[in-house]
């Protein structure tokens, strides 16, 4: 009775979350979904999802499935028999095969770190490595993905990075980068957004 029917699209999208071990990723995502931030720290073991459900234009909806990836470095070591009889362990690979499934599909990806943790920024570029390395679009091209310096309410210097992070998103293959807090919620809608925006202009 009455009312008119508008033509409506529908999307799917999964979404990657990676970055070393505690850098927020669990809260990043906790945040944008539920609106809750905890201090307590559980570490994820092996991966957790989330769904967001985005109205995102009169005639767009976006459904987001997050996956919150383990920060934890498996190491899958390799063992041989030697000539003698023994075990041996010949080496060690960083990132096992998990990635590789966890992956697969994906259309975006969200690489964290820790502003107040160097190291977990140094690893950025490894795990940008990994993802370009494991999944692609369909045409070949990697899938858009956005760097986010988590825990920018704890940075203690107001040293401003702009260009140097700039470079680094470019040089790096990132499309651009935010400074986020999932606990005072800074940027979390915003970075999400921005990556939504490039995953629908790939379609
Ligand atoms: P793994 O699952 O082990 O890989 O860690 P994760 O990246 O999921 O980190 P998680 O979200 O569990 O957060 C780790 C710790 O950092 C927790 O104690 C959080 O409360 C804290 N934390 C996360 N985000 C923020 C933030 O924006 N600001 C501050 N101050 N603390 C944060
Ligand atoms: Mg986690």
């Amino acid at each position: 009775a009455g009312g008119s029917v508008f033509e409506c699209k529908e999307y799917l999208f999964k979404v990657l979350v990676i970055g070393e071990l505690g850098v927020g990723k669990t809260s990043i995502i906790k945040r944008y979904v539920h609106q809750l931030f905890s201090q307590h720290y559980r570490a994820t073991i092996g991966v957790d999802f989330a769904l967001k459900v985005i109205n995102w234009d009169s005639k767009t909806l976006v459904r987001l499935q997050l996956w919150d990836i383990a920060g934890t470095k498996i190491s899958h070591c390799k063992q041989k028999v030697s000539e003698n009889g023994f075990l041996e362990r010949t080496g060690q690979e960083r990132f096992g095969n998990m990635t590789r499934v966890y992956y697969k599909e994906a259309v975006g990806a969200f690489v964290v770190f820790d502003v107040t943790r160097g190291s977990t920024f140094e690893a950025v570029s490894k795990w940008k490595h990994d993802l370009d390395s494991k999944v692609k679009l369909a045409n070949g091209s990697p899938i858009p993905s956005v760097l986010l310096a988590n825990k920018c309410d704890q940075k203690n210097d107001s040293s401003n990075n702009t260009t140097l992070m700039d470079n680094f998103c470019k040089e790096t293959g990132f499309l651009g980068w935010f400074e986020t807090s999932a606990k005072d919620n800074i940027n979390v809608d915003e970075a999400a957004r921005f990556l939504v925006e490039n995953i629908l202009a790939n379609d």
